[in-house]
């Protein structure tokens, strides 16, 4: 089967490049993962990259100053040689010129860390801690020229709860990344470019059914009349 070419672009720990790379593994995965690029020379994520067996290209931004388009001209080339036909960003940190997202516009995919379009841009954990919101989480989506929008393919939820600090959400997301990218770039490289349908973002909630119902923190009658679902609804 000739699976589509995947180049991944990162900046610091890699863990949702190393989820991908996990699931790219699997000889049923639609895609194949050819190519990781740092533009972090030291990036953790390049140590984590070798040790799925992948050699990182490092390609540091610091050289080319203030001149954005001319690194992502020397990433764009690079992918290209590589072959590369869908780009991931994965903790990719740096702003992307037009140039970058018009090359690879309907083929470049990111991770962000919140409900889009909830909370676009950073430092989503304690913004969402800060607005009280009950339910956090992230998205797969398109890059587009405008950040954090674009098509969103996979979303997935997870509860805040009464004790948690910005790491504990963090983490609770995180884990919910590592599941959503791999299956959305799954769903896209075969093709499938329409957001997951319903049934598989139920299926990338961590809180099955019957726990959701459990963990509601809406438990007291007032806290439940003051709910405009009735009781039960929302669970499934
Ligand atoms: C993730 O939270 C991702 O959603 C955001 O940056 C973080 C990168 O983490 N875009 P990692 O480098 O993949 O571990």
């Amino acid at each position: 089967m000739n699976k589509p070419r995947v180049g991944i672009l990162i900046s610091g720990r890699g863990s949702n490049m190393a989820a991908l790379l996990d699931a790219a593994r699997d000889p049923d995965y639609p895609a194949e993962v050819v190519q990781v690029i740092s533009n972090r020379p030291h990036a953790p994520g390049i140590a984590l990259a070798a040790e799925a067996g992948m050699i990182a290209t490092a390609i540091d931004h610091r050289p080319f100053g203030k001149d954005r388009a001319a690194h992502e001209a020397a990433m764009h080339a690079s992918l290209r040689r590589a072959g590369v036909e869908i780009v991931c960003l994965a903790g990719y940190m740096r702003l992307l010129t037009p140039f970058l997202v018009a090359a690879w516009h309907g083929r470049m995919l990111n991770i962000h860390p919140s409900l889009l379009p909830a909370f676009p841009g950073l430092h989503t954990h304690r913004r969402a801690l800060e607005a009280g919101v009950k339910l956090h989480g992230c998205t797969v989506h398109l890059v587009t020229d405008t950040m954090d929008t674009g098509l969103i393919l996979a979303q997935a939820a997870v509860p805040v709860l009464p004790d948690d600090t910005e790491d504990s959400l963090a983490a609770r997301v995180l884990v919910q990344e590592h599941c959503i990218y791999p299956a959305a770039l799954a769903a896209f490289a075969s093709g499938r470019a329409a957001p997951l349908p319903a049934a598989a973002a139920a299926l990338a909630n961590p809180l099955p059914a019957a726990a959701g119902a459990l963990s509601n923190p809406l438990r007291s009658a007032a806290a439940a009349s003051a709910n405009p679902l009735p009781l039960g609804a929302g669970v499934e």
